[in-house]
């Protein structure tokens, strides 16, 4: 039909599609080129008329269209998925001899004869990603996870503006597949205006300009995301269908001319000095670039070689990452102080001469404990080397010089300072024992609890916990989810609307992950992959508080000693009923993946008390129809059989709301499973 509808689609459509074409290029031009053609406000103009055209004939809209970078609905979990190809790691170094041994070893695996060519090119310091194109649209983003599988970001990563959403294809046709790996860093002049802003929302910095990349990149809703102004760069093809490229070099043609931007200053080499001369150069310039690097990668340039040599299953064996030295600065300690943990470990800390490290301004450092104080003799007064390790941490590595008469060696106190318990020694440090008394060890808790690791509230940093605690606003954990805005104006940096959002912040929490709020609750041992598993094991947080040590090991990873101090944390009454109070608040943690207990459909029995025949005999009778027993209850049992005078298992199946069955009901649900029970 030609009708005038038809017509007027058809124009509409031609219309969009050639809108998105210039939008593309501007954008390319733009963020990955630096080099704009048109105004911003002639970009605006073309952009707001391809909205009003997809407004108009929603079925224009698709996915790789400008207007869709930013929009998509928040995500309640990423979904793990596999990568096209291992996203390998890289083996690295700081030590010249090392760099040496590497290019004897691919000279070797070379052969008389052949001299190599390496690409050598920054080593950035961000966060890993994949980006998969099918059909020259962008598909699919993938963070790094454990090399194998990550989690879906492509929501997050479509806002980034330097990220192509369908590949250019002036110069070169789009592959049917295309992976290609990069990084995503935020510019260390926008990380410093994040962070400010961060703080004065009464929130905790990053880290990091790798830190606060990677928690961007992992935002359930992509319109934060957004918000923070991140870049990408790609440097490695994982995966392609037909390219006949034999070279780094040839591939990372082709990525510049599919639209991605590259990384500033890759160059070829061919010995140690030409690499040792790019080193030198780098970092010397490091201090003055926008983004943070920590070191130089270099890898064999020639494709059909690197196969020959080939990859271990952490990394590749053409390819090494030099490394810089860790950043250091020269300072005074003014003060050392000791400070008190969640744990109740008091450690000390040295007060600095603000100094500024790599981007991030460094005014304290912990001395860990008292041998390490003693060992590097850390005094009052003196003036000291200070690094921070892996860039992140700050540490002092000694003292360079000190006063004549100097400050007497620092005393770790016999008291703790903030609730003047008598502490006890534990090896090398020393422990406030005070857990349910000590405000700092409160005060710590609320902190980790906030963290991002854990339930992850914004707005919740420092200044905050410690206002709450010394006004006496809270006194536990659970408390946190009775404050209310009311309460919070009547103090010194809450108007009314950062009192109302910090509220909301804390309950919009209540339906946390399970694995976040195990994390939460600063269970000794339970770090990010134990809690993964805990949850994935048992799938609920009252299996969880019910698992014996016994059924806690049934977990790879999990050995004896650790089960018992989880145990001993989980049945300590304090901590139980401080947990309880929090789930009386109505927080319910939700166990996103489902709990995989390998157990057969029949289910899992225990059997208590006098039963009219052998435990053993009735035990077998069930496991005989495919089912599984346990010597104790816990929520994962699915009933529990109980003869005369059963005791405290029946208390406790009560008390988890397990099924419980007298021995006739038991009879007759083997026999209905056709199965038989010898009774006498
Ligand atoms: S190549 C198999 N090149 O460094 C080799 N990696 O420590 C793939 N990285 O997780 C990596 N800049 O995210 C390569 N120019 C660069 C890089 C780079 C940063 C990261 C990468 C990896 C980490 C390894």
């Amino acid at each position: 039909m030609t009708d005038q509808g038809t017509l007027g689609f058809e124009s509409a459509r031609a219309e969009a599609e050639r809108l998105r074409e210039e939008l593309h290029h501007h954008a390319h031009s733009y963020y990955v080129e630096a080099r704009p053609e048109i105004s911003d406000t002639e970009y605006d103009r073309l952009f707001k008329r391809l909205l009003e055209l997809e407004n108009n004939h929603p079925e224009l809209c698709s996915l790789d269209s400008p207007t869709q970078r930013v929009g998509a609905e928040p995500q309640s979990k990423f979904k793990t998925v596999a990568h096209t190809a291992p996203m390998l790691s890289l083996d690295s170094t700081q030590d010249v001899d090392e760099l040496r041994r590497f290019d004897d070893r691919i000279r070797k695996a070379l052969g008389e004869g052949h001299e190599p060519t390496y690409v050598i090119e920054p080593k950035l310091d961000g966060a890993s990603i994949e980006l998969v194109y099918e059909d020259g649209v962008l598909t699919r983003a993938v963070t790094r996870g454990n090399g194998r599988e990550g989690e879906q970001v492509t929501d997050n990563i479509r806002t980034i503006s330097s990220v192509p959403l369908r590949l250019r294809t002036e110069d070169r046709v789009a592959p049917e597949l295309l992976s290609v790996r990069g990084e995503v860093i935020m510019y260390i002049s926008e990380f410093q205006a994040f962070n400010a802003r961060l703080v004065e929302a009464g929130g905790q910095p990053y880290a990091s300009p790798r830190n606060s990349a990677a928690g961007s990149v992992r935002q359930l809703d992509s319109h934060v995301t957004a918000s923070r102004k991140l870049d990408l760069l790609v440097y490695d093809i994982l995966a392609i269908e037909g390219s006949g490229f034999k070279s780094d070099t040839d591939g990372i043609e082709a990525i510049r001319h599919w639209g991605f931007k590259v990384p500033d200053r890759i160059q070829r080499g061919r010995t140690v000095e030409d690499i040792l001369e790019y080193h030198a150069g780098f970092a010397a310039d490091r201090e003055g670039l926008d983004y943070e690097i920590d070191g130089i990668v270099i890898k064999l340039d020639d494709l059909s070689a690197r196969s020959a040599i080939g990859v271990t299953s952490h990394h590749p064996r053409w390819a090494l990452a030099f490394k810089f030295k860790p950043r250091q600065e020269v300072t005074r300690i003014d003060k050392i102080e000791v400070n008190v943990g969640r744990t109740g470990v008091i450690t000390p800390v040295a007060v600095l001469d603000p100094v500024v490290v790599g981007g991030v301004t460094v005014s304290r450092a912990s001395l860990h404990n008292r041998e390490e104080l003693r060992r590097k003799d850390l005094r009052e007064g003196d003036t000291v080397r200070i690094q921070r390790a892996g860039d992140v941490i700050p540490q002092v590595v000694e003292v360079i010089a000190h006063e004549k008469d100097r400050a007497r060696p620092f005393e770790m106190p016999t008291e703790c300072p903030v609730c003047s318990t008598p502490v006890q020694e534990e090896g090398p440090r020393i422990k406030c024992p005070n857990r349910f008394g000590c405000s700092a060890q409160l005060q710590g808790r609320i902190i980790h609890l906030a963290s991002r690791s854990a339930l992850d509230i914004e707005g919740l940093g420092e200044e905050t916990a410690a206002l709450l605690v010394t006004e006496g606003l809270v006194s536990s954990l659970a408390e946190l989810f009775d404050i209310s805005p009311e309460q919070l104006v009547e103090y010194e940096g809450f108007a009314e609307k950062s009192a109302a959002s910090l509220v909301e912040a804390i309950q919009s929490k209540k339906a946390p992950d399970l694995p976040q709020f195990l994390i939460a609750l600063g269970i000794p041992e339970v770090g990010t992959a134990v809690a993964r598993d805990l949850s994935g094991y048992f799938g609920s947080i009252a299996a969880i508080l019910g698992a014996t040590a016994e059924e806690l090991e049934q977990i790879d990873g999990i050995g004896p000693k650790m089960s018992e101090v989880i145990t001993a944390f989980l049945e300590d009454e304090r901590n139980r009923s401080a947990i309880d109070a929090i789930l009386a608040r109505g927080v319910e943690p939700v166990a996103s993946v489902p709990a995989d207990r390998g157990f057969p459909s029949a289910g899992t029995a225990v059997f208590t008390g006098a039963l009219p025949i052998p435990r053993t005999s009735a035990e077998a009778a069930w496991r005989a129809v495919g089912g599984r027993t346990a010597i104790s209850v816990s929520a994962k049992t699915d009933f529990v059989v109980v003869g005369e005078n059963a005791g405290s298992k029946r208390e406790k199946a009560e008390r988890l709301e397990v099924v419980i069955l007298n021995f006739r009901e038991f009879v007759a649900k083997v026999v209905s499973m056709g199965g038989e029970v010898d009774v006498p």
